[in-house]
């Protein structure tokens, strides 16, 4: 992975073996132990190893909810109600997956906007970006087939609204929104296959978590100054001062979590969900979960149909080629005055839609959504290339990590 040297020397007969035959204890002394890091990191950069948590529990929960689910259209409301209230934990089973789905994206969008932030996008790390991406893209069709299962009115309506949207596509449209059923409509057999997908697409997730803590190896992380790595005066071990502080803060996340899961288990759902599917009633606002509404939102600021899933999808797409709409060569917004006030700006945007997503789509909710829709655009495909280009170079960019956190070298050498 890394480009250093290893260091690592077994100690043991048995590892020394190991060693000569698949050295997965140095590969993980180098990586994860000695691995240098940048000494400057602040918590913003504890939530990789956050996600990574919540996966291990998505997964883990997962699996054993499997085996009391039932994914039959007549079955499925009840094999839930079962779990609730039969299967031994299988309530606290269930609490925990619905609710880690949300903390996943909660720990997912900080996660996305500290990249933002400070410039994690920028060379040499567009790959990991794009894999991040790919990650962000797997959860929401996760998310969304996971939320299907359990049957409930939301369940059937929002997978309608959300199915019917492929059929906009020109020619193919319809051939496709019939695959992803199976039939003419959402039913057993939608369902059926949800549940593996539901099943099969944290998997492939998994895998491209790898890959991105391996694209992340390959050039280290960025740091808050944005400054790359020079001397081994910038870096610290991974390990004992980042694996501490990524636990301390892993730590109380989940007991946020366990306060979700125990006391407030489904604040962040939807009470129709507890209502059986019910083809013959429409429920009268159909939400999709809070964390897909800014997205939501941009779907019906467009009149046309075709033109709205192409803004949705737009939107994220922006976003992921932002490597190539940003080029300044400062990456920390810290040095970035302007760049900053607009950064502010998109996060107020962002989270303005997804109050707007979950508002009937009339009156001025549309006004407001079509304008903030329009910021979203502008930001990435205007407001950026141009500040690369113009916002000045800021004479208070410190020359080096250690330089910044330890002062010009004179008082590091003091310090010291
Ligand atoms: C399951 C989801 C994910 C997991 C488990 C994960 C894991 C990690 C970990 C462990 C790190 C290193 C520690 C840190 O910087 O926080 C990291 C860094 C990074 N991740 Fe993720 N990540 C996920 C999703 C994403 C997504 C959706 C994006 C962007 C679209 C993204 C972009 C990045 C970037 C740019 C870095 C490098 C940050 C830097 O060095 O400044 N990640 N990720």
């Amino acid at each position: 992975m890394g480009h250093h040297e290893s260091n690592y020397q077994p100690k043991w007969a048995i590892e020394k073996w190991l060693d000569e035959r698949l050295p997965v204890i140095r590969m993980m002394s180098d990586q994860f132990i000695v691995f240098p890091t940048p000494r400057n990191l602040n918590y913003w950069w504890t939530l990789g190893m956050v996600l990574f948590f919540f996966l291990i529990i998505q997964i883990v929960t997962g699996i054993v909810l499997a085996m009391h689910y039932v994914a039959d259209s007549g079955l499925a409301f009840d094999s839930v109600e079962h779990i609730m209230r039969d299967v031994n934990w299988g309530w606290l089973l269930r609490y925990m997956h619905a609710n880690g789905g949300s903390f996943f994206f909660i720990a997912v969008y900080i996660h996305i906007l500290r990249g933002l932030y400070y410039g994690s996008y920028k060379a040499p790390r567009e790959i990991l970006w794009l894999v991040g991406i790919v990650i962000y893209i797997l959860m929401m069709a996760a998310a969304f087939m996971g939320y299907v299962l359990p049957w409930g009115q939301m369940s059937y309506w929002g997978a309608t609204v959300i199915t019917n949207l492929f059929s906009a596509i020109p020619w193919v449209g319809d051939s496709i929104t019939q695959l992803l059923w199976g039939a003419y409509s959402v039913s057993q057999p939608t369902l059926n296959r949800f549940f593996a997908l539901h099943y099969l697409v944290p998997m492939i997730l998994a895998v491209f978590v790898i890959i991105h803590v391996w694209a992340l190896h390959v050039v280290g992380s960025n740091n808050p100054e944005g400054l790359d790595v020079k001397t081994k005066e910038d870096t610290l071990p991974f390990h004992p001062y980042f694996t501490m502080k990524d636990l301390f803060v892993a730590i109380s996340v989940l007991g946020i979590y366990a306060f979700f899961v125990f006391y407030m288990s489904n604040y962040m759902g939807h009470p129709d969900n507890y209502i059986r599917a019910n083809p013959m009633v429409t429920p009268t606002h159909i939400v999709p979960e809070w964390y897909f509404l800014p997205f939501y939102a941009i779907l019906r600021a467009v009149p046309d149909k075709l033109g709205g899933v192409i803004a949705m999808f737009g939107a994220i797409i922006v976003v992921a080629i932002i490597p190539w709409l940003d080029t300044h060569p400062i990456r920390s917004l810290r040095y970035r005055p302007i760049a900053r006030i607009m950064f502010w700006l998109f996060v107020a945007t962002a989270l303005l839609l997804g109050f707007l997503g979950a508002k009937p789509a009339s009156g001025w909710y549309i006004t407001a959504s079509r304008a903030l829709m329009v910021f979203w655009f502008v930001y990435f495909l205007i407001i950026l290339p141009i500040l690369s280009r113009m916002e000045r170079n800021n004479d208070k960019l410190p020359g080096s990590i250690s330089e910044a956190v330890l002062g010009k070298s004179d008082d590091a050498a003091e310090a010291r």
